[in-house]
């Protein structure tokens, strides 16, 4: 399983970079790594990034505790998958 991780430099947020960058990678690197299937981990609060994971194709959130940055917290586990790509 392959996971993606993501961030994009406050000043330049809500230009729509994060979601390009995110399906660049996804698009690109499935092929060339032989991926069919991409994680991704987020804060469940996080409701930016979540809706930004499902504009580039994510589904399937599952919500878990677990320690993620160091802390024990509740984190949505999307998939992202060759078929799926927007
Ligand atoms: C999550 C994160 C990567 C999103 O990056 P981003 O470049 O701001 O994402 P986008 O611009 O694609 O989308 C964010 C919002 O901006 C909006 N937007 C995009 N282009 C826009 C534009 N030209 N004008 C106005 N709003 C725009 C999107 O519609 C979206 O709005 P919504 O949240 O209401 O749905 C960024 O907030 C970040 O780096 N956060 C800190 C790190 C983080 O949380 N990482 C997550 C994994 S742990």
């Amino acid at each position: 399983m392959s996971e993606i991780s993501y961030a994009i430099a406050e000043d330049s947020r809500r230009r729509g970079y994060g979601h390009e960058a995110v399906v660049a990678a996804c698009s690109w690197g499935a092929p060339a790594f032989g991926l069919t299937k991409i994680v991704a981990l987020t804060w469940s609060a996080n409701l930016v990034s979540r809706r930004m994971l499902v504009r580039a194709g994510f589904s399937d959130s599952v919500e878990v505790t677990q320690r993620f940055q160091g802390v024990d917290q509740a984190v949505c586990l999307y998939t992202w998958r060759l078929l799926d790509a927007p």
